[in-house]
């Protein structure tokens, strides 16, 4: 299996090959041939190398150096993996294994001796004070007991206290504070030097601008602080189904969906992608002077550093394995990706000891979690449509355990990814479970094709009603263009009641699907006219539930003005433009009647959201159905007037950083002042901030005779005492 994902993948990547290496590919295949003849005659799976002669472990060596550098590039660089981590691993181990019986005078630019692939040129290089280490890793109780027997050997103790850790699935980042003030911040690239992404970095709310004056601990003049920038499952799942609506890529799981934020070269974009950050060590630490690992992350949480809650202090390896066993047990259920549970030495003076090897220290492990992929087979591919009429394409698969989880089903997203990924009906596919809900199709594994499979082509009428399927220039979605398709109301109507919107309780898809199928109900609008006889008519509805129903739809009857927005699933329209509109228009009727002008002059909303508004309202079944709820009596209630309304009508540009917060966070009060921040100066704007190092804006500005303002103008203006710069 390994080696057939192998093939593959070389095979995929022969034009590649050529061009950077004059090599003939079929040398590589002979190699991979020869070394599967090897391990029949070995009888064993995992360790061929142990039985080779020198000139072919050499070959061997040549050919995984390659493969390596290739994959470190789709990981690091593109986010674009091609093979299983557990696959890549597999890769590694085996050249570590003959790299140490083999030496050669390549040896120092191997890629075991580098911890990811050089940083793409269109960030600013960033050299790290410290090199960024990478870990060496463990898949089960005896490697991690071979790694407690290392450490207490070299080190010569008897037992040995750890710190045990979540394993974040993100993207590790090296943060610089100067005086406590956040300075810069950079991937971490090769380890030695990587891509400066201060500004995006400066976007994510968890992530301090200045650190806690604690009082027993005195904020050092200079220290970099290491952590992991990740996304929660949750928002992950929201981003790509916006990304779907909107008709962009879906990104495969959050760990991609967090580096390709944390990598745009515009941080507007950043700032609106719902990433976090955990921070786990330092690197270069100043005058910091600590005695032992725990001791650095009590000074970091006592910084404002978020620390992840599951950390402990363990006094011995049985206790880290009794932790490996339990963050497995509740993997699942935490709120964001873990790939696994790292194991440090917590005394900072045996650490010392133990030094590094190469890419890693010796005082510190991963323990890696069996990886949620698999193998298997696609019987069929079927056809899904959502809310807004765009067409899924889902893969219905034999039956396969993924980390602990039978699937039977993968998202395929839309045709674009099916061509890109070449994935046909009868093929035999590498599966993954992205942010552990939607499973998807990894890669084809094509060497087991048999000649037999079937391409894929989306239909070109709608599964459900037969109208005809569009997809638009610029969509990689395709789309029913029926409103009245059955599959686009039941999906309507449930994202109508659905949490974050009217959150009716216990109207999932199941019941919605069952009452509009009954047609008791066409529209969400109908909802409120449903009687108790009805939904007693209704199979497995007792008197019980259909009062719940009942009641939970009458609580429904007066929400608050952006949850109804939001719930009227207007295309581009998700929650937080919703809140925007609501805090503008204040109630529905003003929303009605505003036009494309008085949209657009909202911040945040661009022509596309505003055209989609006006043509929802300017649709006649739209009004029927405000109508029905105007009758149902159901009144929206406008949000509550901002506090103070300081910054009214004023609009504000930003131009360098701000000392005290981030852009994001000036938004906000700006906004909550009832102002608006743009990004353009204009002959409207009636304030340019400029903060250190400004840009352009700040000449435009200055051309156009606008009043440019300091920071601390800012905060006075918008009545935030100075004394919280200090
Ligand atoms: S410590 C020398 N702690 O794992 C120690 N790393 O393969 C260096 N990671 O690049 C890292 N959670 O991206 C450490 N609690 C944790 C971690 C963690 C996730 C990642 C990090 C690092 C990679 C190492």
């Amino acid at each position: 299996m390994v080696l057939v994902g192998y093939l593959t993948v070389r095979r995929k990547n022969y034009k590649r090959y050529l061009s950077k290496d004059s090599r003939p590919y079929a040398f590589e295949l002979t190699l991979v041939k020869r070394r599967a003849k090897l391990r029949t005659m070995a009888g064993r799976e995992d360790s061929p190398s142990k039985i080779i002669d020198k000139e072919t472990a050499f070959q061997r060596i040549f050919a995984l150096r390659k493969a390596i550098e290739y994959h470190n590039s789709r990981y690091y660089q593109k986010d674009a993996p091609e093979i299983s981590d557990a696959e890549y691993d597999r890769l590694m181990k085996e050249l570590q294994d003959l790299e140490s019986r083999y030496p050669d005078d390549e040896l120092a630019l191997s890629p075991t001796r580098r911890v990811g692939a050089a940083p793409l040129s269109k960030f600013a290089s960033f050299t790290h004070l410290e090199p960024m280490l990478s870990l060496a890793n463990a898949f089960d109780a005896e490697g991690i007991r071979d790694f407690d027997s290392r450490v207490r050997r070299l080190a010569k103790i008897e037992r040995v206290e750890y710190v045990t850790e979540p394993k974040l699935d993100g993207l590790a980042v090296n943060l610089i504070y100067e005086n406590g003030r956040f300075r810069r911040g950079a991937t971490r690239g090769d380890g030695a030097v990587g891509e400066d992404v201060s500004q995006n970095l400066k976007t994510i709310v968890s992530l301090p601008l200045k650190m806690n004056n604690g009082a027993s601990l005195p904020v050092p003049e200079l220290i970099e602080v290491r952590g992991e920038v990740y996304m929660e499952k949750e928002p992950f799942e929201k981003l790509n189904r916006r990304r779907a609506e909107e008709g962009e890529a879906p990104f495969a799981n959050p760990r991609n969906a967090a580096a390709g934020s944390l990598r745009q070269l515009d941080p507007k974009i950043t700032a609106r992608r719902p990433l976090n950050i955990f921070f786990y060590g330092v690197g270069a630490a100043g005058n910091a002077a600590f005695a032992d690992h725990w001791e650095i992350l009590e000074a970091l949480a006592a910084w404002g550093f978020t620390v992840n809650p599951l950390v402990r202090k363990v006094p011995d390896i049985d206790a880290c394995i009794a932790y490996f066993e339990e963050i497995g047990s509740i993997r699942s259920g935490l709120a964001y990706d873990i790939d696994g549970v790292v194991l440090k030495v917590n005394s900072l003076e045996i650490q010392n000891i133990l030094g590094s090897v190469s890419r890693s220290p010796r005082w510190a492990l991963a323990c890696k979690f069996p990886a949620e992929q698999a193998v298997t087979v696609i019987r069929d591919i079927i056809v899904q449509v959502g809310r807004s009429g765009t067409l899924t394409p889902v893969a219905v698969m034999e039956p396969v355990n993924v980390g602990g989880a039978v699937v039977s089903r993968a998202t395929l997203h839309n045709e674009d990814e099916i061509l890109k990924k070449d994935i046909r009906i009868g093929d035999t596919v590498l599966i993954q479970r992205a942010g552990d809900v939607i499973p998807e199709v990894i890669s084809v594994l094509a060497g087991k094709r048999t000649g037999g499979e079937k391409e894929f082509r989306m239909p070109r009428a709608c599964p459900e009603c037969g109208s005809e399927v569009v997809r638009q220039a610029n969509e990689a979605a395709h789309r029913c263009v029926n409103l009245s398709c059955p599959a686009q109301l039941k999906e309507h109507i449930r994202h109508f009641s659905s949490r974050g919107a009217m959150d009716i309780e216990g109207l999932g898809e199941k019941l919605s699907a069952q009452l509009f199928d009954a047609k008791l109900i066409a529209d969400p609008a109908d909802l409120y006219f449903l009687t108790k006889e009805q939904l007693l008519g209704l199979d497995r509805q007792a008197e019980k539930s259909a009062e719940n129903l009942l009641n939970a739809i009458g609580r429904s009857r007066a929400p608050a003005l952006d949850k109804f927005i939001f719930a009227l699933g207007i295309r581009h329209v998700g929650e937080r433009t919703a809140r925007l509109l609501a805090e503008h228009f204040g109630n529905l009727d003003a929303l009605r009647s505003a036009d494309c002008e008085e949209l657009t002059a909202i911040s945040e909303i661009g022509p596309e959201i505003a055209q989609s508004i006006l043509e929802f309202f300017a649709e006649a079944k739209n009004r029927t159905v405000l109508e029905k709820f105007q009758r149902a009596g159901l009144s929206p209630r406008a949000l509550p007037p901002p506090v103070q309304a300081g910054l009214r009508g004023k609009s504000f540009v930003f131009t360098g950083s701000l000392e005290s917060m981030g852009r994001n966070e000036a938004r906000t009060v700006v906004e909550s002042l009832g102002g608006i921040v743009h990004s353009s100066v204009t002959g409207k704007t009636s304030y340019v901030v400029a903060g250190s190092d400004p840009g352009l804006k700040l000449e435009k500005a200055r051309k156009q005779n606008i009043t440019v303002i300091s920071e601390e103008e800012f905060l006075t203006m918008a009545g935030r005492p100075i004394h919280r710069l200090a």
